[in-house]
């Protein structure tokens, strides 16, 4: 469906832009009003009845999974539900069979959710991280190559990073990263939901996420994608009745694992949340992701274009097509946060990340809200 052609139906879903000029998503998306609608319809249901309809719940989550695995071409049985991004890579790093001589690539530009597993799991098995080192504030290719060995299991990475954005190239360091034996682990927390993912493509091994941010998701709503052949080489960490195979069998027993990506769910999950997950899927769906990722990059495009005129003030976030998205860094302000903070004072909503502003527009913003920030940007760095 064309954007700009259904902007006003668009917008109606968002009771946001009500109050705010919101242009936040890589801190917290807000919720549609379908979304909304679709978290209550279950609590509602479970309210008024209870656990009746259970099972009609475990269906739609099954259909849910499928929407899911559409939408960022994968299959079903590679797709668990998980309450964060975090979760999901915790589940990969505890579940691994180490060995000794193993070795993990990370990088000090990442978000903490992606570091700390992993320099977990190098305290209790006694091995190495390397971590690539930022330059100015990007990640190249080349420094992936050089931490990179036959030793490497597995390479840790955000699609984009939290701070300013910058995208690597995930298809070229999965390529490095399988030559060597290693696996890509990615958090696409900042992807997913602003532009499309194909997992086959990008050839990553396994992908965490929550919904949160660009997916427009409940709260505690994420995945976690496995690749089909590596299901089986992760052990489930946290075991539940959901770990089995016939797990609505409820005799005693000994645990067989299933073998799709169920096994990493243990217990009950949330109907309620997953319901609001699915209809912030099919509403992307239903405009596109390619046209989102359009429309993010038009309004991104005239925030650029206009920003450098503001006195004193810079973008900072790499402006290669192949790196760039809807998180623009901008830096030259003395105090960024209180810059947030009298933006909020007039209903505009950005974050400071990292001594700049980072500023996260949606394909729901408009030319005009992108104006509206710059006019208040103007005043404040003039006085
Ligand atoms: C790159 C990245 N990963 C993870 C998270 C949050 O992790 P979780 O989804 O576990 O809450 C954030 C939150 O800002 C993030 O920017």
């Amino acid at each position: 469906m064309n954007i700009e052609g259904h902007i006003d139906e668009l917008r109606a879903q968002f009771p946001v832009i009500k109050r705010y000029t919101y242009l936040n998503h890589a801190a917290v998306g807000p919720l549609p009003l379908r979304v909304l609608d679709e978290v209550s319809r279950i609590n509602q249901d479970k309210g008024y009845s209870g656990g009746l309809h259970w099972m009609d719940w475990e269906e739609e989550a099954e259909e849910t999974r499928k929407i899911i695995a559409r939408f960022i071409n994968a299959d079903p049985e590679e797709i668990a539900f998980a309450q964060n991004t975090s979760a999901g890579l915790s589940t990969i790093a505890n579940g691994l069979n180490w060995e000794k001589t193993d070795n993990i690539v990370i990088n000090d530009l990442e978000f903490p959710s992606n570091i700390f597993p992993w320099q977990i799991q190098a305290k209790r098995h006694g091995l190495v991280t390397k971590t690539v080192q930022q330059r100015n504030e990007e990640l190249a290719i080349e420094d992936f190559e050089e931490q990179i060995d036959r030793h490497t299991k597995i390479v840790a990475v955000s699609h984009i990073q939290f701070s300013n954005g910058f995208k690597v190239d995930l298809q070229r360091l999965s390529k490095l990263a399988h030559e060597n034996g290693g696996y890509v682990v990615t958090d696409a927390v900042q992807s997913l939901g602003q532009m499309p993912i194909d997992v086959k493509k990008l050839d990553v091994d396994f992908l965490a996420t929550s919904g949160y941010k660009w997916l427009l998701s409940p709260i505690a709503t994420g995945f976690l994608y496995i690749k089909k052949e590596l299901i089986d080489e992760i052990e489930p960490s946290i075991v539940g009745y959901r770990t089995d195979e016939n797990y609505h069998e409820y005799s005693y027993r000994t645990i067989r694992p299933a073998l799709t990506a169920r096994r990493f769910e243990h217990g009950q999950i949330n109907f309620p949340g997953i319901a609001g997950m699915r209809a912030a899927i099919e509403l992307l769906d239903s405009f596109g992701i390619y046209n989102i990722e359009k429309r993010i990059r038009k309004l991104v495009d005239h925030l650029i274009a206009d920003i450098s005129e503001l006195r004193g003030l810079k973008v900072l976030s790499s402006m290669k097509p192949e790196h760039r998205n809807g998180i623009i860094k901008v830096g030259g302000l003395d105090n960024p946060d209180d810059v947030v903070k009298k933006l909020k004072e007039e209903n505009i909503v950005i974050s400071s990340r990292a001594g700049g502003l980072r500023i996260s527009p949606h394909f729901y913003n408009t030319e005009k809200e992108i104006e509206q920030l710059l006019d208040v940007l103007s005043l404040l760095t003039k006085s």
